[in-house]
Order: structure tokens, then C-alpha cells, then sequence
């Protein structure tokens, strides 16, 4: 059984990747600059709102499940759809742009040791230059270029899935101890090297206030994963109260480490110069720091697999839980291998599926996507919570979101803010994307599901 601890420790295990290893240097080169400090808790504000939504839903339903269950049960099938797919983005779409920043920190690492790879199987197709270009191999007319490393951790970590990986609490302990340690270490280690002149000016100079808002927009990223503790319930000793405190202290801690970490960052190097694809690595390394730099490049390589693969794990799990429900087809996402006991084609899928997009699309295309895929979900999640204690006062609910209808009201606004600095291409995407989703809906789950029977009043 899980206490609060475990399940904070499960929450950070989900939250640091990517987001704060590979996003930050983007997030203030193009973006926030210095401000990127101020960009983390806006985003965390946003989340920490939500979160607080979340853990209300999570209570009122302990199941292992996500946004989606909560949905299903309370809002009824469309809702529990629309979440569901929208949840694709946030695991699946997520894997993808965290198997890039896996990428990105193996090639820092691999450098460490002279070892480079042919540049055309390190990059996608859309952001490989001319010169990339020029030099790859070539089937026929068309240059192979792909990021193979991306491509090959997927498939990997889709073979682990597949023999299956008991979730130990132990493990997981283990990595997040890593984790954070590479965390205090980039904040310890970097903060004798910087140099406060670098957060002058500290807004971006050409982006300005706006830019702390895009930059909060890309980053919000590296909070995605909170959500996950919630998929614990049913193993927490006492989930009415321990999920919502292991959601919120994972969120607050991740928080405060992120703040740090980008003041360090932006004050070692002028925002201007901070390399976008492992950012923290370079900012050892351009001090002439091997030993540093290894220590950093080894621990987030190890840090960011955990969390693909607890976002691969999870992405199956939601599949399986609308296989089930009737919204998805059982026989490929409900069926579980008779010796590993686990979801194995639903996982080997998602594999494919998410090899072959990190490997061929870009880094910011994908976490823009993700971000305004989660975002919505947050927006849903907070507005349901202010919705049903008007239409549903009735229903238990052992954690009640506090001072409604202001958190809930300011999680709206504080997460739509987020995605309207994300600019209106990111929601045509999702406009399409939800498009897509409802033409699945309407050829199949429609008629198949068996939405009767689950109901939060049953
Ligand atoms: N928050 C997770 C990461 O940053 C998705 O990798």
C-alpha cells in the first residue's frame, strides 16, 4: 500500500524529463529569456490549480484511471471521449517529444567520449538544414533522415512493456533519488558560475512580457505528469487525502527546482547563446567542465527514460480502460498477452506509432501539441469541478477543492491563458485533432459502448 510519500515519489518520477533537461533552453533562447524563472510559475500556478480540480475527481472516484475515468463517470460518454482522446497527446504525443530530449542527451553524452553520430540519424526531416541533407544516404531521391535514437529508446522500452515491468515503489524510489540529485547537482554546481549580469535584461529582448507567457505556454511541458499519481488510487493506503497531498507537494517541490534551475541556466549562459538541445550538459560544458557535464548527461539520460516509459505505460493503461468501456476496439486494446499479462498490442501500437513520429517530426511541433492537448484537459478538469457542485451537490466527495468557485474559476482562466500564448496554429491542430477524434467516436464508439454502466451515482 502507498502513503503520501510513495506517492509524491511516484509524481516526481512522472514529472522531470524533458521538459526541464531539453525545453528550458528553447523556452528562454526564443521565448523568456531570463524571465523563464517567472514562466515556471506561471505554468506551475496553472497547474497547481488544476491539480487541485484533479485531486477533487480523483476523489470522488478512487479507481486507477485518469481524466478520462473521472470523465466517463461524471460527464457522461462525448465528455469521456473527447478527455480520452485528448489524452493521447498528453502520453503518447508526450513520448514522442520526450524520446527527442532522450536523444538529444545521449548525443550529449556520447560526445563526452568522441563519439558522434552520422548527423542525418540524429534529426528529424523537418529541422535537418542543408548541409544534413547534402550528406545522407539516399533511397533513391529521398535523403534518410531520421532521429534513430528516439526511434530505437521507443522501441526498447516497448519490448520491456510488453514482457511486462512490475511498477516497483522500490525502483522508483531509487530513480527519482537520481533524479533529483542530478537536479541539486545542475542547481549546486551551477551556481558558482553564474553571473548575475546574464539576467539583465530579464525579459526577453525582443518578446518582452509577452514572451514569459509563450515561454510559460512551452515549458508548462515539464509539469505534464502530475496526473499520473491519481492512476495510484486504488494502491494508496488512504487515497482520499494522500493523493491529493502527493499530487500537490510533487507539483510544489517540482516547482521550486524549476525556478532554480532556470536562474542558474539563464545566469551561467546569456539566454542567447543557451544550446536548445541539451542545455544544461552545455552549460557545464562551456565551462570547461567534463566531469560535470558527464554527471549531468548521464543522470538526465537515465531521469528521462523513466518517464517515457511511465508515460508508455500509461498511455496503454488509458487504451485499455476505453477498450473496456466499449469507445476503442477490445480485441486490440483490451487484449492481454496470456503469459506476460499485459496489454501487449495496445503497447506494441503505441510503439510503433510513437517510433516513427519522434523520429520524423520536431521537438517543438510535438510539445506545443501536447501542451495544448493538456491544457484543454485542465481546462475540462476545472470546469467540471465548478459545474457538477451545482448540478451534482450530492455526490461524496472525501477531498473537496477549496474556495470554489474561485480555484476552479482562476484554473480556467490561468490554463486557457496558457493556450492562448501557445497562438492560434496550436489550436487549429487541436481543433483537428479533436475533429479526428469525434469521426472515430462517430464510427465506432458511438454505437459499441456501454456507457450505462458506469455511473458515479450507481
Ligand atoms: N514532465 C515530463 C517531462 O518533462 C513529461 O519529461
Amino acid at each position: 500500500m502507498l502513503g503520501p510519500v510513495a506517492l509524491t515519489s511516484l509524481g516526481i518520477g512522472a514529472i522531470i524529463g524533458a521538459g526541464i533537461f531539453v525545453m528550458t533552453g528553447l523556452a528562454a533562447r526564443d521565448f523568456a529569456g531570463p524571465s523563464l524563472m517567472l514562466s515556471f510559475v506561471l505554468a506551475g500556478t496553472g497547474c497547481a490549480l488544476a491539480a487541485l480540480c484533479y485531486a477533487e475527481f480523483a476523489s470522488m472516484i478512487p479507481v486507477a484511471g485518469s481524466a478520462y475515468t473521472y470523465a466517463y463517470a461524471t460527464l457522461g460518454e462525448l465528455m469521456a471521449w473527447i478527455i480520452g482522446w485528448d489524452l493521447v497527446l498528453e502520453y503518447a504525443i508526450a513520448s514522442c517529444a520526450v524520446a527527442h530530449g532522450w536523444s538529444h542527451y545521449l548525443q550529449a553524452f556520447l560526445a563526452l567520449f568522441e563519439v558522434h553520430l552520422p548527423p542525418a540519424l540524429t534529426i528529424d526531416p523537418m529541422s535537418a538544414g542543408p548541409e544534413v541533407l547534402a550528406g545522407a544516404w539516399r533511397l533513391g531521391p529521398v535523403p534518410i533522415v531520421f532521429d534513430l535514437p528516439a526511434a530505437a529508446i521507443v522501441a526498447l522500452l516497448t519490448a520491456v512493456l510488453v514482457v511486462g515491468i512490475r511498477e516497483s515503489a522500490g525502483l522508483n524510489s531509487l530513480i527519482v533519488a537520481l533524479k533529483l540529485g542530478i537536479v541539486l547537482f545542475v542547481i549546486a554546481a551551477g551556481l558558482g558560475h553564474v553571473d548575475t549580469a546574464n539576467w539583465r535584461p530579464f525579459f526577453h529582448h525582443e518578446k518582452g512580457l509577452a514572451g514569459t507567457f509563450q515561454g510559460a505556454a512551452y515549458v508548462f511541458f515539464a509539469y505534464i505528469g502530475f496526473d499520473s499519481i491519481s492512476t495510484h488510487a486504488e494502491e494508496a493506503r488512504n487515497p482520499e487525502r494522500d493523493v491529493p497531498i502527493g499530487i500537490l507537494v510533487s507539483l510544489a517541490l517540482c516547482t521550486v527546482l524549476y525556478i532554480a534551475v532556470a536562474g542558474v541556466l539563464t545566469g551561467m549562459v546569456p539566454y542567447r547563446q543557451i544550446d536548445i538541445d541539451a542545455p544544461l550538459a552545455h552549460a557545464f560544458a562551456s565551462f570547461g567542465l567534463p566531469v560535470a557535464t558527464f554527471i549531468v548527461a548521464f543522470g538526465a539520460v537515465a531521469g528521462i527514460t523513466s518517464v517515457l516509459l511511465v508515460m508508455m505505460l500509461s498511455q496503454a493503461r488509458i487504451l485499455l480502460a476505453m477498450a473496456r468501456d466499449g469507445l476503442l476496439p477490445p480485441g486490440v486494446f483490451a487484449a492481454i498477452h496470456p503469459r506476460f499479462r499485459t496489454p501487449h498490442r495496445s503497447t506494441i501500437l503505441v510503439g510503433a506509432i510513437v517510433a516513427v513520429v519522434a523520429a520524423l517530426l520536431p521537438l517543438r511541433v510535438l510539445a506545443e501539441l501536447v501542451n495544448i492537448g493538456t491544457l484543454f484537459a485542465f481546462v475540462v478538469v476545472c470546469a467540471a469541478v465548478l459545474i457538477m457542485r451545482y448540478t451534482r451537490p450530492d455526490v461524496p466527495r472525501p477531498f473537496r477543492t477549496p474556495l470554489v468557485p474561485l480555484v476552479p474559476g482562476l484554473g480556467v482562466i490561468a490554463n486557457l491563458t496558457l493556450m492562448v500564448a501557445l497562438g492560434w496554429h496550436n489550436w487549429a491542430r487541436l481543433a483537428v485533432w479533436l475533429v479526428i477524434g469525434l469521426v472515430i467516436y462517430g464510427g465506432y464508439g458511438y454505437h459499441r459502448s456501454h456507457f450505462a454502466s458506469v455511473r458515479v451515482d450507481r
